[in-house]
């Protein structure tokens, strides 16, 4: 498909998908710090070689100007979302565009709706997917984002906006500073919750392998009805997570028990900044941000038979506990929607504050038509 000098096309040769992978390159490669992506793993996904493949129908697009990619997106169908939600919504993950893209993005977006409509979808996400893909930010532009979160810029959202999406959900990104004070505070939720009968370990504690299975069991239990997530499998996540005993994240991760039954699970990991974050040189990231000083919880989840008794303060106070213990001295709380309120208070009860914010978009492509 091509207008003027803009064409989109559809891609399917390893050459076209390193390609792909590697636009982020140029839309964020003269930043001061970034996190590059993980080339490898995306193109054995668009490949059709990642074990999430099998739940995955997918086609990626991009738009060319003069012949160089100035956009792309995976347009996706997830079979597991839509059965899990009854729901016939399509996703548009790994968007990336750069600035002044307008015609290109424009007619690269309709291209991948109709690739889902043409597949009964009535409606598109994007910015979030389990696994897949993470909502845009709307503040810090040209920062480092924490880990896992986009550092786009503003311009996305006009891209969005023109082509028929409205934002469908706000997601917040917290951080805590980990001062004595507030360790003190952690140790005293932590005794509070051992003596009403929860026990809470690190996976280390544990036994790392187990604790995969537990998080997996927990996380799938605890999410059923949590917006935009669906349910995951041992079988994917053992390998996803397996690789990780050896590194902090077993001693920052936390298990919660009452009795002989896991009722809470949290993972989370160290700053992983120092190995994966392109930093130009001379440039020094704020401590808040990255640089070997912030850690963050990244999901945490407790069964609803065992919700407000204290347990996911108890996960959350040990996992900074552990943080701290490593000379961490600040720690995230990543993303939690905007509407979250229990998930809201706990980063409140820890002593976090907002530090990012984030969107989702969606279209549905009744409306839409009808506009
Ligand atoms: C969010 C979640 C982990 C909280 O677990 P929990 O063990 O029930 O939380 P706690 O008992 O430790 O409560 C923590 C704080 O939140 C408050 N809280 C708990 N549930 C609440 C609710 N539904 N609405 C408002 N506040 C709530 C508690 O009162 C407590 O604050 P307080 O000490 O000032 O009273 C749990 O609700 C859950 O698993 N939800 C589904 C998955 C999810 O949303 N995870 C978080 C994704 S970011």
């Amino acid at each position: 498909m091509g207008s003027g000098d803009i064409r989109v096309e559809q891609l399917s040769s390893l050459e076209q998908l390193l390609e792909f992978a590697r636009l982020p390159y140029q839309v964020y490669g003269n930043r001061d710090a970034w996190w590059p992506p993980d080339v490898q793993n995306e193109i054995d996904l668009l490949a059709g070689k990642s074990l999430l493949s099998t739940y995955l129908e997918m086609a990626p697009f991009c738009a060319r100007r003069g012949g160089r990619i100035v956009a792309r997106v995976s347009a996706i169908i997830n079979r597991r979302y839509i059965e899990h939600w009854h729901e016939p919504l399509g996703h548009l993950i790994h968007f990336e565009a750069l600035d002044g893209a307008d015609d290109g993005v424009a007619a690269m977006l309709e291209a991948a709706v109709q690739w889902l409509e043409a597949r009964r979808m009535r409606a598109v996400r994007s910015g979030f997917a389990a696994f897949l893909d993470y909502p845009y930010a709307i503040d810090n532009y040209g920062s480092l984002p924490s880990f896992l979160l986009r550092g786009n810029g503003p311009s996305y959202h006009r891209y969005f906006k023109e082509a028929g999406f409205f934002t469908e959900k706000g997601q917040v990104d917290y951080t805590a500073s980990l001062t004595p004070e507030w360790t003190v505070r952690y140790r005293g939720i932590s005794d509070a919750a051992s003596a009403a009968g929860v026990r809470v370990r690190s996976w280390r504690e544990y036994g790392f392998l187990a604790a995969i299975d537990a998080w997996t069991e927990v996380t799938t239990a605890a999410f059923d009805r949590h917006w935009g997530w669906h349910p995951v499998t041992k079988a994917e996540v053992r390998p996803m997570l397996t690789a990780l005993w050896e590194t902090p994240v077993a001693d920052l991760s936390m298990l919660a028990t009452i009795g002989s039954d896991v009722v809470g699970a949290v993972f989370s990991v160290p700053d992983l900044s120092p190995m994966l974050v392109k930093v130009r040189p001379g440039a020094r990231l704020d401590p808040e941000r990255g640089g070997g000083t912030r850690g963050a919880l990244i999901n945490i989840g407790v069964l609803e038979s065992a919700r407000g008794r204290g347990v996911a303060l108890a996960m959350t106070a040990r996992s900074f506990l552990a943080m701290a213990e490593r000379k961490m001295r600040f720690a995230g709380y990543t993303l939690v929607l905007d509407d979250n309120w229990a998930s809201r208070h706990t980063a409140l009860k820890v002593g976090a504050r907002v530090t990012g914010n984030f969107v989702a978009y969606r279209r549905d492509l009744a409306t839409a038509q009808r506009q």
